[in-house]
């Protein structure tokens, strides 16, 4: 427990995040950087670029909801020291995603509206399977739920968005690069308390699988459904990496992301290749903490 204490204590945190690599940031980038031209002149880009980064909220506004609403269901204080220095990472993730849309244009009186108008149905109902959880106290199933499966799932999605804005958005790719950091630490936690915990109470097992898969299929569909209004968008965005690359701009190519050329990929290859990375991640992680990946039947 000794190490766990000093990996999670909150001088440990103060010293890795705000004094360490998110110094002399302003909403997660640095002071000054913008939201390219290219995306805030082009309609098609600029309104996906705005839904994307409404699913960024929503699912930052369910860990906030579920980091601090664990932390008076955890049975140790340092959990809850933990707990209490995720809900500030998640609250600040809420507030850098919000600034993003103001950046992109939306008015601060439009936040909710826009919020409710983009917000993808599968990935409120993924949020919900979660919250039930947390809000029953259910201290092993939320943190399962929370920083096993939705943060695996946006620790790779943040990943596959990083490699895609490649160095054509250098704003977006700083504010990423800082939320990953975060992201890792908490998937961190996750396995290393809930190991443990499920060893010594292996009853709980079947209800946590259940709601794995639940999640699961819930998150299936979003990137399902995410990627089929993605596709003119992707497109119009691959023809202007390219155009930048070609006129000798200072816009690298996007990378290669899990073998897919993000260049060149169709919105059906980045689904696969996304569904595919995050699904092997799922298992590994709950494979060390002794849970059963379970299969959704596919949405
Ligand atoms: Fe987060
Ligand atoms: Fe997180």
């Amino acid at each position: 427990m000794s190490d766990f204490l000093s990996a999670y204590s909150i001088q440990n945190w103060l010293e890795s995040c705000p004094q360490g690599y998110l110094a002399d940031t302003e909403y997660g980038h640095a002071p000054g950087q913008k939201e390219p031209e290219l995306v805030l002149d082009n309609p098609t880009l600029l309104r996906d670029t705005i839904r994307t980064t409404v699913q960024l909220v929503v699912g930052e506004r369910c860990a906030l909801a579920a980091s601090s609403g664990l932390i008076n269901a955890a049975p140790d204080h340092p959990s809850k020291t933990f707990l209490a220095t995720q809900t500030l990472d998640e609250a600040r993730h809420v507030e850098i995603f919000t600034q993003r849309l103001y950046d992109l244009g939306v008015k601060k009186s439009e936040l909710e509206n826009t919020i409710a108008e983009y917000a993808n149905p599968n990935l409120v109902k993924f949020a919900e399977v979660l919250l039930e959880k947390v809000d029953k106290g259910d201290f092993v199933a939320g943190v399962v739920g929370q920083n096993i499966v939705l943060e695996g799932m946006a620790f790779s999605v943040f990943e596959m968005l990083h490699a895609a804005v490649g160095g054509a958005n250098p704003k977006f790719a700083n504010t990423l690069s800082g939320t990953i950091a975060d992201e890792r630490r908490h998937v961190g936690f996750g396995e290393n308390r809930i190991g443990s915990l499920i060893k010594q109470h292996p009853e709980r097992k079947a209800d946590v699988e259940k709601m794995q898969k639940d999640m699961a299929y819930h998150m299936l569909a979003t990137f399902s459904s995410q990627f089929a209004q993605s596709g003119n968008a992707m497109s119009a965005g691959q023809r202007m990496s390219q155009a930048a690359a070609e006129s000798g701009a200072d816009a690298p190519a996007p990378a290669k992301w899990h073998g897919a050329d993000l260049a060149t990929a169709t919105p059906e290859e980045m689904e696969a290749v996304l569904s595919d990375t995050v699904l092997k991640e799922f298992k590994i992680r709950l494979g060390r903490i002794g849970i059963e990946y379970q299969t959704p039947t596919a949405p």
